[in-house]
Protein backbone atom coordinates (compact mmCIF):
# COMPACT_ATOMS: atom_id res chain seq x y z
CA UNK A 1 0.00 0.00 0.00
CA UNK A 2 1.27 3.62 -0.96
CA UNK A 3 1.27 7.03 1.21
CA UNK A 4 -0.89 9.43 0.76
CA UNK A 5 -0.36 13.05 1.41
CA UNK A 6 -3.21 16.00 2.51
CA UNK A 7 -3.12 19.94 2.86
CA UNK A 8 -6.51 21.02 3.87
CA UNK A 9 -6.45 24.59 3.04
CA UNK A 10 -9.49 27.54 4.28
CA UNK A 11 -9.03 31.58 4.15
CA UNK A 12 -7.18 31.75 7.58
CA UNK A 13 -6.07 28.77 9.00
CA UNK A 14 -8.06 29.01 12.50
CA UNK A 15 -11.29 27.49 12.49
CA UNK A 16 -12.22 25.15 9.22
CA UNK A 17 -9.16 23.78 8.14
CA UNK A 18 -7.47 22.92 11.52
CA UNK A 19 -11.30 21.36 12.33
CA UNK A 20 -11.22 19.04 9.72
CA UNK A 21 -7.31 18.27 10.36
CA UNK A 22 -8.54 17.05 13.43
CA UNK A 23 -11.68 14.85 12.39
CA UNK A 24 -9.11 13.59 9.60
CA UNK A 25 -6.35 12.49 12.20
CA UNK A 26 -8.78 11.13 14.34
CA UNK A 27 -10.90 8.66 11.62
CA UNK A 28 -7.03 7.80 10.33
CA UNK A 29 -5.72 7.25 13.94
CA UNK A 30 -8.73 5.20 14.41
CA UNK A 31 -8.22 3.23 11.10
CA UNK A 32 -4.33 2.87 11.73
CA UNK A 33 -3.32 4.44 9.45
CA UNK A 34 -1.43 7.23 10.31
CA UNK A 35 1.82 6.42 8.72
CA UNK A 36 0.19 5.93 5.40
CA UNK A 37 -1.74 9.44 5.44
CA UNK A 38 0.01 12.78 5.99
CA UNK A 39 -2.05 15.54 7.21
CA UNK A 40 -1.36 19.48 7.51
CA UNK A 41 -3.24 22.38 7.01
CA UNK A 42 -2.59 25.93 6.24
CA UNK A 43 -4.46 29.13 5.18
CA UNK A 44 -4.40 31.42 2.14
CA UNK A 45 -4.30 34.39 4.18
CA UNK A 46 -1.52 35.57 6.64
CA UNK A 47 -3.60 37.13 9.78
CA UNK A 48 -3.20 34.50 11.84
CA UNK A 49 0.22 33.00 11.26
CA UNK A 50 1.41 31.46 14.82
CA UNK A 51 -1.75 31.75 16.58
CA UNK A 52 -4.36 28.91 17.95
CA UNK A 53 -7.34 28.04 16.09
CA UNK A 54 -10.11 29.97 17.16
CA UNK A 55 -11.74 30.17 21.02
CA UNK A 56 -15.08 28.97 19.24
CA UNK A 57 -13.84 26.18 17.04
CA UNK A 58 -12.13 24.52 19.85
CA UNK A 59 -14.73 24.47 21.91
CA UNK A 60 -16.86 23.23 19.42
CA UNK A 61 -14.34 20.29 18.69
CA UNK A 62 -13.38 19.89 22.23
CA UNK A 63 -17.57 19.31 23.11
CA UNK A 64 -17.07 16.20 20.22
CA UNK A 65 -13.30 15.04 21.47
CA UNK A 66 -10.96 16.15 18.79
CA UNK A 67 -8.07 18.33 20.55
CA UNK A 68 -6.88 21.88 18.29
CA UNK A 69 -4.67 22.67 20.96
CA UNK A 70 -1.65 21.81 19.10
CA UNK A 71 -2.16 23.60 15.85
CA UNK A 72 -1.33 27.00 15.09
CA UNK A 73 -2.21 29.11 11.85
CA UNK A 74 0.26 28.92 9.31
CA UNK A 75 -0.34 30.51 5.84
CA UNK A 76 0.44 28.91 2.24
CA UNK A 77 3.99 28.98 1.23
CA UNK A 78 6.49 29.02 -1.36
CA UNK A 79 7.67 26.47 0.76
CA UNK A 80 3.87 24.04 -0.19
CA UNK A 81 5.22 24.63 -3.87
CA UNK A 82 8.32 22.75 -3.82
CA UNK A 83 5.83 20.27 -1.40
CA UNK A 84 3.41 19.98 -4.22
CA UNK A 85 5.06 16.64 -4.72
CA UNK A 86 4.92 16.00 -1.85
CA UNK A 87 1.36 16.99 -1.34
CA UNK A 88 -1.38 14.70 -3.50
CA UNK A 89 -4.16 16.35 -2.55
CA UNK A 90 -5.31 19.94 -1.61
CA UNK A 91 -8.43 19.99 0.06
CA UNK A 92 -10.37 23.25 -0.05
CA UNK A 93 -13.54 24.50 1.34
CA UNK A 94 -14.66 26.73 -0.81
CA UNK A 95 -14.63 28.78 -4.05
CA UNK A 96 -12.18 31.30 -3.26
CA UNK A 97 -9.90 29.17 -1.54
CA UNK A 98 -9.55 26.85 -4.49
CA UNK A 99 -9.18 30.06 -6.47
CA UNK A 100 -6.47 31.31 -4.02
CA UNK A 101 -4.35 27.95 -4.43
CA UNK A 102 -4.90 27.58 -8.09
CA UNK A 103 -3.37 31.26 -8.40
CA UNK A 104 -0.17 30.08 -6.97
CA UNK A 105 -0.10 26.61 -8.05
CA UNK A 106 1.81 25.15 -10.61
CA UNK A 107 -0.11 24.40 -13.74
CA UNK A 108 0.80 21.11 -13.90
CA UNK A 109 -0.26 20.38 -10.09
CA UNK A 110 -3.89 22.04 -10.60
CA UNK A 111 -5.51 19.02 -10.47
CA UNK A 112 -4.85 18.27 -6.77
CA UNK A 113 -7.26 20.96 -5.54
CA UNK A 114 -10.68 19.56 -4.53
CA UNK A 115 -13.66 20.88 -2.10
CA UNK A 116 -14.11 19.39 0.76
CA UNK A 117 -17.53 18.30 0.35
CA UNK A 118 -16.97 16.68 -3.30
CA UNK A 119 -16.71 13.65 -0.75
CA UNK A 120 -19.69 14.42 1.29
CA UNK A 121 -22.48 11.85 1.21
CA UNK A 122 -25.41 13.85 3.36
CA UNK A 123 -24.78 16.67 3.03
CA UNK A 124 -25.05 18.10 -0.61
CA UNK A 125 -23.81 21.61 0.29
CA UNK A 126 -20.66 22.70 -2.40
CA UNK A 127 -18.96 24.29 0.15
CA UNK A 128 -18.08 24.59 3.97
CA UNK A 129 -19.30 28.15 4.94
CA UNK A 130 -16.99 30.39 6.71
CA UNK A 131 -17.99 30.43 9.98
CA UNK A 132 -15.60 33.03 11.07
CA UNK A 133 -18.16 36.25 11.64
CA UNK A 134 -21.42 34.38 12.50
CA UNK A 135 -22.14 32.31 15.79
CA UNK A 136 -21.59 29.20 17.31
CA UNK A 137 -23.72 27.30 15.37
CA UNK A 138 -21.69 27.81 12.42
CA UNK A 139 -18.99 26.29 14.05
CA UNK A 140 -21.26 23.03 15.07
CA UNK A 141 -21.80 22.85 10.85
CA UNK A 142 -18.82 22.90 10.38
CA UNK A 143 -18.17 19.83 12.28
CA UNK A 144 -20.72 17.96 10.94
CA UNK A 145 -20.16 18.64 7.63
CA UNK A 146 -16.42 17.91 8.55
CA UNK A 147 -17.25 14.37 9.78
CA UNK A 148 -19.39 13.47 6.88
CA UNK A 149 -16.72 14.46 4.20
CA UNK A 150 -13.97 12.91 6.30
CA UNK A 151 -16.03 9.44 6.23
CA UNK A 152 -15.91 9.76 2.45
CA UNK A 153 -12.16 11.02 1.83
CA UNK A 154 -10.82 7.96 3.62
CA UNK A 155 -12.89 5.94 1.53
CA UNK A 156 -11.27 7.54 -1.42
CA UNK A 157 -7.93 7.74 -0.14
CA UNK A 158 -7.79 3.77 0.71
CA UNK A 159 -9.17 3.57 -3.19
CA UNK A 160 -6.55 5.39 -4.12
CA UNK A 161 -3.61 3.75 -1.82
CA UNK A 162 -4.34 0.33 -2.89
CA UNK A 163 -5.15 0.75 -6.52
P1 LIG B 1 -11.16 30.07 8.35
O1 LIG B 1 -11.98 31.33 8.94
O2 LIG B 1 -10.79 30.44 6.93
O3 LIG B 1 -12.14 28.96 8.42
O4 LIG B 1 -9.98 29.89 9.25
C1 LIG B 1 -11.50 32.64 8.94
C2 LIG B 1 -10.67 33.07 9.93
C3 LIG B 1 -10.23 34.39 9.96
C4 LIG B 1 -10.65 35.26 8.98
C5 LIG B 1 -11.49 34.83 7.98
C6 LIG B 1 -11.91 33.52 7.95
N1 LIG B 1 -10.25 36.63 9.02
O5 LIG B 1 -10.76 37.42 8.21
O6 LIG B 1 -9.41 36.98 9.87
Amino acid sequence: MNSIAVCFVCLGNICRSPSVEAVMRDLVERAKLADRILIDSAGTGDWHIGELPDERAQKAARKRGYDLSKLRGRQVAAADFARFDLFDLFIVMDDANAAALAAISPPEHRDKIRLLMEFATRDDSRVVVDPYFGGEDGFEKVLDQCEDACEGLLKALRAQMTA
